[in-house]
């Protein structure tokens, strides 16, 4: 079984949209395996996207996940990390196929309600910087 790191983003907890968000990953087959609610601190946050640093928009989205506490989940099934990608939809809301969370739910960037890690490695390392190892 695979595993990958879920955030339920600061916008969709501030908008009462954790449950909603949690179902249809349940819906979809996912098992829950740790959670984590919290306001991380700002250097942990600027870890975790690392990878977007000198981008434009990296002041506005390190802004936002510090706008409030985000649920950090570590789930699991098979093809989760592809399958979670999909239940997300595209990055962009405006962009997203209806039917997704993004598309159904989200706002607009950086407010797009969920992150879905987007390889292994990437679930590896990101799940291992919010619970540590196993
Ligand atoms: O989250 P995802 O992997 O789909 O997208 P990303 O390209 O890795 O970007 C990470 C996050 O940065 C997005 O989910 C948005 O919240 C934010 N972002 C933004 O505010 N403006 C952009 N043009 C691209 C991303
Ligand atoms: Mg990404």
């Amino acid at each position: 079984m695979e595993r990958t790191l879920i955030i339920v983003k600061p916008d969709a907890v501030a908008r009462g949209l954790v449950g909603r968000v949690l179902s249809r990953f349940e819906a979809a087959g996912f098992e829950f395996v740790r959670m984590r609610f919290e306001l991380l601190p700002e250097e942990l946050v600027r870890r975790f996207y690392a990878e977007h640093e000198g981008k434009w928009y990296f002041a506005r989205l390190i802004d936002f996940m510090l706008s409030g506490p985000s649920l950090f989940i570590e789930a699991r099934r098979d093809e989760a990390i592809h399958r979670a990608r999909n239940l997300a939809g595209a990055t962009d809301p405006c962009e997203a196929e209806p039917g997704t969370i993004r598309a159904d739910l989200g706002e607009n960037l950086p407010r797009n309600c969920v992150h879905a890690s987007d390889s292994s490695e990437s679930a590896a390392r990101e799940i291992g910087l919010i619970f540590g190892a196993d």
